[in-house]
């Protein structure tokens, strides 16, 4: 990328976001040659250590991998970790970034003469309780008088529509719209980016995506492991939280929003918002909560905790396109399996001669994760002598399609679409201000301990009423793939 010496910082480095993510997605485009050779990176946090400890603590996490066939991997990896500079300071004190700023002056002067324009990201990998304390210390001492400044901070924002805009108010005093990346890491997702171009390029579907011929949608996120250690952080927020108010909405944004008048980060934002402005509020009834059993074994969980660690609830979008369609969104930790996926059922035809009913419905299916892939079940006939109708699919599998493609980690592409300037797949103050308006009445209600929170199985699908509540829906499920 060309524009001059660009330094990265990371905010929080010695921290799980950092090492697991941040770091990694770093080098995943470092050894791909997406980063300019005028590139460093700098580690702060607030324990005390060498560069090298820092370098040590990463390197089981910076797969050498992917590397262009002529050079030998430990050695990018190396030069990769010659290019981190370590700091330590307090996120509330001027010292440590005064230092950091003095730090990066001296490499920024050592890529290029005083004139030429130079590029700052900074990435929070912090707790939002500190958010605004760094902020206020990046815009004292560390801002970019060469070029530009940009800073990514990741979820949660906040834990209801209030405190969400307490915090959106005091980063926006800091730093304007344009400078502030609010992450979200199912943005970047290969199949999630796939959903404009599907929807919208594709004459099979866009008359047919409507109330007319949609019986419901089911936006599901399934993980086979519980909280793993992050009990402490997950209990205050829980799966609402944690998964549907941002991951699950924002997909249902792209499954549901209207054709934007083109792809500028604008006007894809413009009708993302225009479309959480039609969700109703969220009708009691059509939720339902639980909490698998053993979570509060884990030693940072409270014993009396009634956080709901799984969640199925009904969205409803009064407008032309969607009025009587429920989308189903259903979030759980410690399930049967893990899974992420969008299921989109069709109505029966009309006039059936072939008992179809019998084998389903049409489904169209984006598998996000594990194994991408898109599917369409359909009615055929049965091969053989006799006429009868079976389901089967016709299936797009990433893994069959595009061989010898790698499928670019989600934090990758999205630090890519930073350094590059683009906010399409980020979060618009705006955005988030309807999400939280969406979901704080029932926040509230649940934390106030007004909704039953069903036990469930590890292991399970979750509690049963929640595939009542997709019975109710109309969702018909059916066998197989
Ligand atoms: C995070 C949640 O945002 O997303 C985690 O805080 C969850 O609880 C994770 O495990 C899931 O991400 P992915 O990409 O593995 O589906």
């Amino acid at each position: 990328i060309a524009g001059g010496c660009l330094s990265l910082i990371v905010l929080g480095a010695s921290g799980d976001l950092a090492k697991k993510k941040t770091f990694p997605a770093i080098f995943n485009l470092y050894k791909q040659g997406f980063l300019p050779d005028e590139m460093h990176v700098f580690g702060y946090a607030r324990s005390n250590m060498t560069n090298e400890e820092l370098h040590e603590k990463l390197l089981r996490y910076l797969k050498a991998e992917r590397t262009d066939p002529t050079t030998n991997p430990e050695d990018v990896r190396k030069q990769f970790l010659n290019k981190i500079t370590y700091i330590h300071g307090a996120y509330d004190a001027d010292e440590g970034f005064i230092k950091l700023n003095e730090e990066i002056l001296r490499l920024e002067r050592e890529e290029s003469d005083d004139n030429s324009p130079t590029r700052r990201l900074f990435y929070l990998a912090l707790p939002p309780s500190v958010y605004p304390l760094v902020s206020k210390q990046i815009r004292k001492h560390c801002m970019n008088q060469r070029g530009w400044t940009r800073v990514i901070v990741e979820k949660p924002f906040g834990k209801d529509l209030e405190s969400s805009e307490v915090l959106s108010s005091e980063l926006g005093s800091l730093f304007t719209e344009d400078q502030l990346y609010r992450i979200d890491h199912y943005l970047g997702k290969e199949l999630v980016q796939n959903l404009l171009v599907m929807r919208f390029a594709n004459r099979f579907f866009v008359p047919i995506w409507n109330r007319d011929n949609i019986a419901n949608v089911q936006i599901v996120f399934k993980e086979d492991f519980g909280t793993q250690g992050r009990g402490g952080y997950f209990d205050e927020y829980g799966i609402i939280r944690d998964i549907i108010q941002n991951h699950l909405v924002q997909v249902l944004c792209l499954v549901a929003m209207e054709k934007p008048v083109s792809l500028s980060p604008e006007h894809v934002r413009d009708e993302k918002v225009k479309v959480l402005q039609c969700i109703e509020p969220i009708n009691e009834e059509e939720v339902v909560i639980g909490q698998y059993e053993g979570y509060k074994d884990d030693p940072t969980v409270p014993n009396d905790s009634v956080t709901p660690t799984f969640a199925s609830l009904v969205l409803r979008i009064n407008n032309e396109r969607w009025d009587g369609v429920p989308f189903i969104m259903k979030a759980g930790k410690s399930l049967d399996t893990r899974k992420a996926e969008i299921r989109v059922q069709f109505k029966d035809v009309p006039g059936d001669i072939f008992k179809c009913k019998k084998q389903g419905r049409n489904e169209f299916v984006m598998r996000l994760q594990p194994k991408e892939a898109m599917y369409m079940k359909l009615t055929v006939k049965e091969p053989g002598l006799d006429m009868r109708a079976t389901q089967s699919e016709l299936d797009m599998s990433y893994h069959q399609r595009y061989q010898d493609i790698v499928i670019p980690e989600a934090y990758e592409r999205l630090l890519l679409d930073t350094i590059r300037g683009d906010q399409q797949h980020f979060v618009r103050r705006d955005e988030l201000r309807v999400a939280w308006e969406i979901f704080t009445p029932l926040l509230h209600r649940i934390d106030a301990g007004k909704l039953k929170v069903i036990p469930y199985k590890e292991g399970s699908r979750g509690p049963a009423e929640a595939d009542e509540l997709n019975a109710r829906m109309g969702y018909q499920r059916t066998e197989g793939y």
